[in-house]
């Protein structure tokens, strides 16, 4: 038996018993006579006392052993002198009578512990090291647990698990695809799923009523703090069901994981708001309602005075931050430069100062009465001592930007408790999404979803203005999840590729096998999937999906520790027909 216990179980009441340990050396400390290891493995740290003066070679032995060494100790738990009330172990230490060294270790490049000296390239190159840090094994102990409760919720709902194929069909809508070479048939590619999606519209076909698979999905797509070239979805799909039954099921896991791996309990069901509310109110279809500061419109209230940037402006939108009339000239123009960033792309911002006295002091007081800025409160329901942030510009762009300016404010007062949930549905996202550069409609959601019944009508006429049967599960301004009822008609199917100025060539070519399916039977069918690394990131309060998962890519996507990409032999190359032709900028 390499060890009776771990390293994170002994306490008191095992006192006088003599136990055997396995676990790597964390540190070594000598005082006086003895020398005192800090023994660690998964479950905890125990610290182990050797004596000079009662085994002199023993003690010599553990002299000589360093940092991340692997050893096997027995000995007698005793009481500790020096208790430690930080460790569930800190009561007790190991009085070692003998030790074994399993292995050496050379020294760790930083040290593995919470607080470690290594920055993060650093740890991502040595990550299996990384991974001996608490701080950063208990985010893969709660994303197992995690997928133990999800497992155990859906499977009671009557979900079976399928695993769907990896090598597939290449249908680059929404995403880049990453695609892989054919050597059995020269010249042409699979394409790793970007999610399961046709796969699991065909396990309806098949009759399977109710699917989920919790899947590695791929996308090669620009990346940032909640996103991975390769990710997990919780990914599901239910027959029979309308959107109601789905908001239910899926409201009903993520309250069943609150409570289960956080304590928390959502009584009231969540709030719902419509994709057009999200967008007027907060400029984003992803609100954070951990806190107010809603958008008030504020155009009719600024008009005709002469003031020329909000006259001309399409729209002009206001927030209210309470309590932020102190912010100085300096604050102001910090604001104002955060705003005018290219990534934002304000022009400018106008600021209302709320007056302890009644008064109001702005930016254009030149073209605005006392009692026009007091009807411009009043519509945002400040109070004295409040701040008002004013934008124009064309609606859509300067929504956006304020949305930004709203959330920047949350961060300044401190809105945005990690500790604090506020989960919502949006729903009734438009179907398709206009783009400017290359003049046509792309599938908001992806090109199965169905439209509303009541839009389908103006599939033809008026693409811009048709709903769909969609929906987005958002915490925290973070997008959670999504998904939608499906078309299950062939005929339907045709004319929203149509509308996506699908050839019916080019429909056939990417979704022929699909469309196929439908033709023999296919039932009423919707679903929706989680980002697991997102959903396990917010529960464990990181700022990046990166901590919770084993071997994450780096912002290029690189795998700095295994160096993958990278080039392959000119005979792999031979054998599957491929000639690489790098741009000069790259050579
Ligand atoms: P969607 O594209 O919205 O829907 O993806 C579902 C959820 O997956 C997560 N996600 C990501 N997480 C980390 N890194 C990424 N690169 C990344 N991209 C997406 C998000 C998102 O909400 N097949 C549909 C679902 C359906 O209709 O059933 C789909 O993939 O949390």
């Amino acid at each position: 038996m390499y060890r009776t216990h771990t390293c994170g179980e002994l306490t008191l009441s095992r006192v006088n018993t003599r136990v055997t340990l396995a676990g790597w050396v964390q540190r070594l400390r000598k005082m006086g006579g003895m020398t005192f290891v800090d023994l660690r493995d998964r479950y905890g740290i125990t610290q182990l006392v050797f004596n000079q003066e009662t085994s002199p070679e023993l003690c010599e032995e553990a002299n000589r052993m360093g940092r991340e060494w692997v050893v096997q100790v027995e000995g007698l738990v005793a009481e500790r002198y020096n208790k430690n009330k930080n460790i569930p172990t800190g009561d007790i230490e190991i009085l070692v009578d003998k030790l074994q060294v399993l292995n050496s270790s050379v020294t760790p490049p930083f040290t593995i512990e919470d607080e470690s000296d290594g920055g993060d390239d650093l740890r991502m190159v040595y990550r299996y090291l990384d991974l001996r840090r608490p701080v950063v094994r208990r985010n893969l102990e709660l994303r197992h647990r995690m997928a133990m409760a999800i497992r155990h919720y859906l499977d009671a709902q009557g979900f079976l698990e399928v695993e769907t194929p990896v090598l597939i069909k290449s249908t680059p809508e929404g995403a880049r695809d990453f695609v892989v070479p054919s050597r059995m048939n020269p010249g042409e590619f699979y394409a790793l799923p970007q999610s399961p999606q046709q796969f699991k519209q065909l396990l309806m076909v098949s009759g399977f009523d109710r699917y989920f698979q919790i899947v590695k999905c791929f996308r090669d797509e620009d990346l940032r703090a909640d996103r991975q070239p390769e990710f997990t979805q919780i990914d599901c799909e239910l027959s029979f069901i309308e959107q109601e039954d789905i908001l239910q099921i899926f409201e009903g896991l993520i309250k069943f994981l609150f409570r289960e791996i956080k304590g928390i309990d959502f009584k009231e069901p969540f709030l719902r708001m419509t994709w057009a509310d999200a967008m007027k109110y907060y400029g984003s279809d992803k609100p954070d309602l951990r806190f107010g500061m809603k958008f008030v419109e504020i155009k009719h209230l600024t008009e005709g005075r002469n003031f020329g940037v909000f006259d001309q402006a399409e729209y002009v939108g206001a927030i209210c931050a309470p309590g932020c009339a102190v912010y100085s000239r300096k604050q102001l123009d910090e604001l104002t430069d955060y705003v005018k960033r290219p990534q934002i792309g304000a022009k400018g911002m106008v600021y209302i100062r709320c007056e302890q006295d009644g008064s109001f002091k702005s930016s254009v007081d030149k073209f605005y009465t006392q009692d026009d800025l007091k009807a411009i409160a009043a519509a945002c329901q400040a109070k004295e001592g409040d701040l008002i942030l004013i934008l124009c510009g064309k609606t859509m762009p300067t929504r956006k930007a304020l949305c930004e300016l709203r959330l920047e404010m949350g961060r300044r007062l401190g809105y945005c408790d990690k500790n604090k949930f506020a989960p919502l549905w949006v729903i009734d996202f438009p179907m398709f999404e206009w783009d400017e550069e290359t003049q046509r409609f792309y599938a908001m959601h992806h090109p199965f979803t169905s439209p509303k019944q009541a839009d389908i009508q103006y599939l033809e006429s008026d693409p811009g203005r048709v709903c769909a049967d969609a929906y987005d599960m958002v915490i925290n301004g973070v997008e959670l999840g999504g998904g939608s009822i499906r078309i299950h008609d062939s005929v339907l199917q045709h004319r929203v590729f149509k509308a996506l100025g699908f050839t019916d060539e080019k429909a056939e070519y990417q979704f022929g096998f699909l469309m196929n399916a439908f033709k023999y039977g296919a039932p009423p069918h919707g679903g929706l999937a989680f980002g697991f690394d997102r959903m396990v990131s917010m529960f464990a309060g990181l700022d990046s999906i990166r901590d919770c998962i084993a071997f994450p890519k780096n912002n290029s996507g690189r795998d700095v520790m295994s160096g993958a990409p990278s080039l392959i032999d000119d005979e792999q190359l031979d054998e599957l027909c491929l000639k690489i032709n790098l741009p000069s900028s790259k050579k």
